[in-house]
């Protein structure tokens, strides 16, 4: 097999015929955990051999709640990045504000319409017009299971969140944390929209999609939360602000059994040379097999009055849409190519499974945006979920029911 440096280099070769002039692209992103800078170095490497200069302009932080807060700064301020990892519904709103440039004649060059399903080509467009590329498609309805840490146990890895529960005392008496989980508010929303989903997309998309009152104070969303809370006796005292990887590193070297987690969790297993079904397990959320909730990352692009940039800036949209671009990013990154068509020859079966449940689950009316990642639902409408959720994760005081009627108001409100 051609090692990732090879197939590299051919891309380059076919980016640097096309480009007149070498530019300057800086792009801003949150991917600086091992699996994730595996990936971006990626992108940079193709750059730099198309002979551009690669400012790199990451923002520590899972979720990007930080990189968004820096990325605005550099906004007002006058002084966006060339590209920055902007995604979902977030893409409407930078391009309501008038900072975003247009692709279309990348993407009618490339024939991005016929390459990518409507599902991700339509969240690129802003009033009709492509304004950003997208890099992947991430899958976050998965759990990440230790088999070690579970035959030490005694016990099967869970397929509902009842069996989940049940686990915690074997897992516990085998000196093993049964959830690894970081205490940050995406962390919690991740895992939160994952018990969601169980109770059918037809309920997830009543309540992060259509914000329908009645759904999110009624008796399904109490029981939802009601198991939310019931985690809280598997995860360990020191999950407050880890950061996502870190609990993954958990269940890589056996301290955990399980995550709940997107896909950009099995970038981390592969950076650490682990191999699915040996190492680690990847399974559908509890109760949710054969749904997709899909997280598309993206770069959006900024005007740029300097030409060079600009040029630089879609030689950058076009080689992310390039098919071994797209294979070398994504076996890294642990996501699902958002170019269709690709070779799957070079995916392990976690990708596999993720490519058919993304295409059955689009039949099926089970494929559905993260709200945990700005996919459903507006940022703002994201963050007071986000504060419901984590406030009621995190007290003592506050029941279920209490909890459903908060999260009906604070989304009324934020409408
Ligand atoms: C998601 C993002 C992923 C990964 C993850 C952890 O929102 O789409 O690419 O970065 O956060 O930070």
């Amino acid at each position: 097999m051609k090692t990732f440096k090879t197939c590299l280099t051919s891309i380059a070769l076919s980016i640097a015929c096309a480009t007149a002039s070498a530019g300057e692209v800086e792009v801003l992103h949150y991917w600086t955990s091992g699996g994730e800078a595996a990936a971006v170095n990626v992108l940079k490497q193709e750059m730099e051999s198309a002979g551009h200069t690669w400012t790199d302009f990451a923002v520590a932080g899972g979720g990007g709640e930080s990189a968004m807060t820096v990325l605005k700064s550099r906004a007002i301020s006058g002084n966006p990045p060339s590209a920055a990892q902007i995604k979902g519904l977030d893409i409407q709103e930078w391009g309501e504000l008038g900072f975003l440039t247009s692709l279309d004649d990348v993407a009618a060059a490339g024939n991005w319409d016929s390459l990518l399903p409507p599902v991700v080509s339509d969240v690129m467009k802003y009033d009709g017009h492509y304004v950003a590329v997208p890099v992947n498609v991430h899958r976050v309805n998965w759990l990440w299971a230790n088999p070690e840490a579970f035959k030490k146990a005694g016990v099967d890895i869970p397929t509902t969140w009842e069996e989940m529960i049940a686990s915690g005392p074997k897992l516990k008496a085998a000196s093993i944390i049964p959830l690894a989980h970081g205490g940050q508010a995406w962390q919690d929303a991740t895992t939160f929209e994952a018990i969601a989903l169980a109770e059918g997309a037809d309920f997830y998309r009543k309540a992060f999609v259509e914000h329908d009152e009645a759904t999110l104070k009624g008796p399904t969303m109490v029981k939802v939360l009601t198991t939310f809370k019931q985690l809280r006796d598997l995860i360990d005292a020191d999950s407050s602000g880890r950061d996502w990887n870190v609990a993954t590193s958990m269940v890589i070297n056996g301290q955990a059994a399980m995550q709940i987690m997107g896909d950009w969790a099995k970038g981390e297993f592969t950076a650490a040379g682990k191999k699915p079904g040996t190492d680690y397990v990847c399974v559908a959320a509890p109760g949710t097999a054969g749904m997709f909730t899909f997280n598309i990352d993206s770069l959006a692009m900024f005007t740029q009055s300097d030409d060079s940039r600009a040029q630089a800036q879609k030689d950058l949209a076009a080689m992310v849409m390039d098919p071994k671009f797209q294979e070398t990013f994504n076996l890294n990154k642990g996501s699902i190519p958002a170019r269709q068509g690709m070779d799957p020859t070079p995916f392990d079966a976690c990708a596999l499974a993720s490519m058919d449940d993304f295409t059955l689950s689009a039949e099926k009316g089970t494929l559905v945006p993260s709200m945990a990642h700005g996919m459903s639902t507006s940022s703002r409408v994201q963050g007071a979920i986000y504060d419901v959720v984590t406030n009621y994760f995190n007290a003592s005081d506050i029941t279920a029911e209490q909890a459903a009627e908060k999260l009906a108001r604070a989304v009324n409100a934020s409408l």
